[in-house]
């Protein structure tokens, strides 16, 4: 009888775990953080939203660090155009952004002042020219008091080939995935 309510426990806590619902929302300029969030949705079999700007940034560097120092000195962050899917229907959020000026892209800015993430589980994932997960991780934590904000996963634009393998590894690592 005891066996059999173990199982019964562990059944039912399988059934909770797969049943959280995820959403892999992303913004992403040049492509490289895309990659990554595909490779999340892929893996995770999650839904898969991407952010937009109203007036989409050039994708030339020079021209993207000019318009994002006047943003942010201005704190006048980019106008988003709405998310097609709700925050309030997800569990966990996997929150994908390139690292601009140590911290995440201008454009998360926006999405944290619009959206509500209150109870959701964050997972943060980012890619850059050498460094930034921890720095926006902690800015996360801060700007999200009332989410949980979990360690999450980055990579170099530079090993950006590397992405199935390195996803699949965090993945399992983190046990979001099994195999
Ligand atoms: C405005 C701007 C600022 C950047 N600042 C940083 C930085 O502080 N540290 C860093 O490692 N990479 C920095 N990068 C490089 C990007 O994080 C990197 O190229 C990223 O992979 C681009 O992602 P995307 O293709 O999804 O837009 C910056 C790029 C831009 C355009």
């Amino acid at each position: 009888m005891k066996k059999l309510i173990l199982s019964l426990v562990a059944l039912l806590a399988t059934a909770t775990m797969s049943a959280q619902k995820m959403l892999v929302l992303y913004y992403s300029e040049t492509g490289t953080t895309k990659t990554v969030a595909q490779e999340l949705q892929k893996q995770l079999i999650a839904d898969i939203e991407s952010i937009e700007c109203v007036t989409p940034y050039t994708g030339n560097f020079q021209e993207t660090i000019q318009r994002g120092q006047r943003e942010m000195q201005s704190k006048e962050w980019p106008a988003l155009k709405p998310l097609t899917k709700k925050i309030a229907d997800y569990d966990v959020v996997f929150l994908g952004y390139p690292i601009w000026f140590g911290t995440y892209a201008n454009p998360i800015y926006t999405l944290l002042n619009e959206q509500d993430f209150s109870g959701k589980t964050v997972v943060p994932f980012c890619t850059f020219g050498t460094s930034g997960l921890e720095t926006s991780t902690d800015a996360l934590r801060k700007a999200l008091p009332k989410a949980t904000v979990v360690d999450g996963f980055g990579l170099r634009k530079a090993r950006i080939a590397e992405a199935e393998k390195e996803v699949g590894q965090f993945l399992k690592t983190k046990k979001y995935k099994k195999d």
